[in-house]
């Protein structure tokens, strides 16, 4: 099959040739924007990110996103170097000097910075830490719903690499990915360690049934903004939603199933290891709340 599509796929977008990127404090041109082949985060995917959003002007939720940075990077023993105001900072002016006023989405990463040996020692990291905010015009484009694929990797344990972080590593995503892609999918539907339905290689993931709308309890998935504010507007406007554990069985006849993240906020799934989710097109459930969000975020 070769018509894979992905939740982060944008319209291609020639100024973003162009753009400048952060790289610890110094904006420059996207061609002059190094790390060092011993930084920490080439070396080991040793770093976390952010994913932020700028619709009309506003960074959506910014200040929960910057507090997750700081939580995983507490999590991780990181010192980001600056506090929560600089790095806010740094994403603005990241923005002016781009001249970007909409539809923009920034890469905010930040790693264990610059290693003295190409081994893996956190001690060895002695330079940095490294910031790099990469800050793209960006419009999703999605021709179709996505298709996933139920895949081998589980969503693990917090003790093994706690899924909540949004680590620079993501090989199991990663892995999860590219055998969804081998069964002819677009992307990966992850089960947690108790084969319960948790989240899908990139984004979180919500089915509805029967005007109720479902997603995991939360365990083993990221903590996903979205996610939250999905749950959020439900509440709001009192549509029945649950955070809980269900199995494909409640999956493959869900009337609608939809994905949540920064990049694509509420993308429709169509089909699940090749059974179609309700009609197969996005749901009327999934463009309320799509509306809904739209709205909270003034796009
Ligand atoms: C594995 C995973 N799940 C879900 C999300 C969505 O989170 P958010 O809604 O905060 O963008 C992300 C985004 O970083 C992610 O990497």
């Amino acid at each position: 099959m070769t018509d894979h599509v992905s939740t982060h796929q944008a319209e291609d977008d020639l100024r973003n040739e162009s753009i400048l990127i952060y790289v610890n404090g110094q904006i420059v041109p996207k061609a002059q924007a190094m790390v060092s082949v011993y930084d920490s985060g080439f070396m080991l995917g040793d770093g976390v990110w952010e994913g932020i959003r700028l619709y009309n002007g506003r960074w959506a939720f910014v200040d929960e996103h910057i507090d997750r940075l700081f939580d995983a990077a507490k999590a991780i023993d990181l010192d980001i170097g600056l506090d929560k105001k600089a790095v806010l900072k740094a994403l603005l002016d990241t923005q002016i000097a781009n001249g970007m006023t909409g539809d923009a989405h920034a890469r905010l990463m930040v790693t264990r910075g610059v290693k003295t040996r190409p081994f893996q020692h956190p001690k060895l990291s002695q330079r940095g830490p490294t910031m790099v905010i990469i800050m793209e015009h960006s419009r999703q484009k999605l021709p179709r719903p996505i298709r996933l694929a139920t895949v081998p990797h589980l969503r693990g344990l917090p003790m093994t690499q706690d899924p909540k972080l949004n680590s620079h590593s993501k090989l199991n995503c990663i892995l999860a990915c590219i055998a969804a892609e081998k069964a002819g999918a677009d992307e990966a539907l992850m089960l947690d360690i108790h084969g319960f339905v948790n989240t899908t290689n990139a984004c979180n993931f919500f089915i509805v049934r029967k005007g109720q709308v479902w997603t995991s309890t939360g365990d083993y998935c990221m903590n996903g903004i979205t996610r939250q504010k999905v749950i959020d507007l439900c509440r709001a406007h009192e549509i029945p939603v649950y955070e809980r554990n269900f199995s494909l069985v409640d999956t493959y006849s869900a009337d609608e199933a939809f994905l949540t993240g920064t990049f694509g906020a509420q993308t429709p799934v169509g089909s699940i290891d090749g059974r179609v989710i309700g009609t197969g097109e996005m749901g009327p459930m999934t463009q309320r709340l799509r509306d809904l969000y739209k709205e909270m975020v003034g796009a």
